[in-house]
């Protein structure tokens, strides 16, 4: 079992990420840290908690909030994409379903008090990341593996031409990220392989849709309108950047190629703001991360399928389910 924090701006596949986290035997999920990104931070963490509810884990995994806006600059939203990222469903809030202590020292005291056994997978802005090495100089060293989804690998934006969304929102913790001396850094991009490996056709998708299980039926939910919003602009499928992140770290024969690269973001330019440079070992510089170039797919489709067929008993009833 993989011990694994998740910090995530929940919305649709972070959602299915979390989902992944707690269901899927393969991982040991410690807590969930909320960071600014998709939706309004109200929103993600209620997002959160319906997740950990639908999964009947609502109180078993901690819930934290973190950095509720990115480090330097105002939020960027992608209600846009993915509407409240949660299809609409709601569930009874109270404080109790939040843990006091703030993210990103439930990141700094996870990794100090098991040094080396911790993994993070960060599938948001990477905010509480980069705040916690800089609050505290050890948190990389200490950290067993990183798995971040962000940027594309001298490919294709979603926010602009050519930045993804998590490193175009905050470009700075990014870059902190980056150059933070992690010991196994590794990256999930848009393009390609998001776009290529993790996106599945409307058929494909409406299978994984037929599950009548509250997890099949919260898929389809919290899925369908970035569906809706990927065939406008011409992504063809249901994408799923987050939690094949997750899984490639829980099933590393999902990944099929990956490179050593230096990765950098830029942070001055309005233009290309939060692009990432990937460069490959031609230009030898000296390698900050692993860039996984191609992961299985089709494997992943199926381990979604187990996790969207379990069935479970939602600890609080969520409404419009
Ligand atoms: C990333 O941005 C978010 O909208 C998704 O959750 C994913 O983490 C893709 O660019
Ligand atoms: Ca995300």
């Amino acid at each position: 079992m993989h011990p694994v924090i998740i910090d995530t701006d929940t919305a649709q596949d972070d959602c299915v990420t979390i989902l992944l986290g707690l269901l899927d035997p393969a991982c040991d999920l410690r807590a969930v840290t909320m960071v600014a990104g998709n939706v309004t931070f109200e929103r993600q963490v209620h997002n959160a908690a319906m997740t950990l509810s639908v999964a009947g884990k609502l109180g078993e995994v901690p819930l934290h909030l973190g950095c509720d806006r990115p480090m330097m600059r105002p939020w960027v939203s992608a209600e846009d994409v993915h509407g409240d990222g949660s299809g609409g469903l709601s569930m009874e809030f109270d404080e109790s379903v939040v843990d006091p202590k703030h993210g990103v020292d439930a990141l700094i005291d996870a990794v100090n008090a098991e040094p080396g056994e911790i993994s993070i997978v960060a599938i948001g802005p990477l905010t509480n990341i980069a705040t916690a090495v800089v609050k505290d100089r050890s948190f990389a060293s200490k950290v067993k593996s990183l798995y971040v989804m962000g940027g594309s690998n001298n490919g294709r934006g979603n926010v602009t031409p050519s930045a993804e969304f998590n490193f175009y929102v905050d470009p700075e913790a990014a870059q902190i990220v980056m150059d933070a001396g992690f010991k196994d850094l590794k990256i999930v991009t848009w393009d390609p392989v998001t776009l290529v490996d993790a996106t599945y056709s409307r058929e494909d998708y409406n299978n994984l849709c037929r599950f009548k299980t509250p997890i099949g039926k919260f898929f389809r939910r919290v899925c369908d309108a970035t569906l809706d919003f990927n065939e406008s602009v011409g992504v063809m499928g249901s994408t799923h950047p987050d939690s094949i992140t997750l899984g490639a770290l829980l099933h590393p024969e999902l990944v099929l190629q990956e490179g050593s690269y230096r990765v950098d973001v830029e942070c001055q330019s309005t233009l290309t703001r939060g692009f990432s440079a990937m460069a490959w070992d031609k230009y030898d510089l000296e390698p900050n991360a692993t860039v996984f170039e191609k992961l299985d797919g089709q494997a992943f489709y199926r381990i979604l399928e187990g996790i969207l067929a379990t069935e479970t008993q939602p600890s609080r009833e969520i409404e419009g389910l």
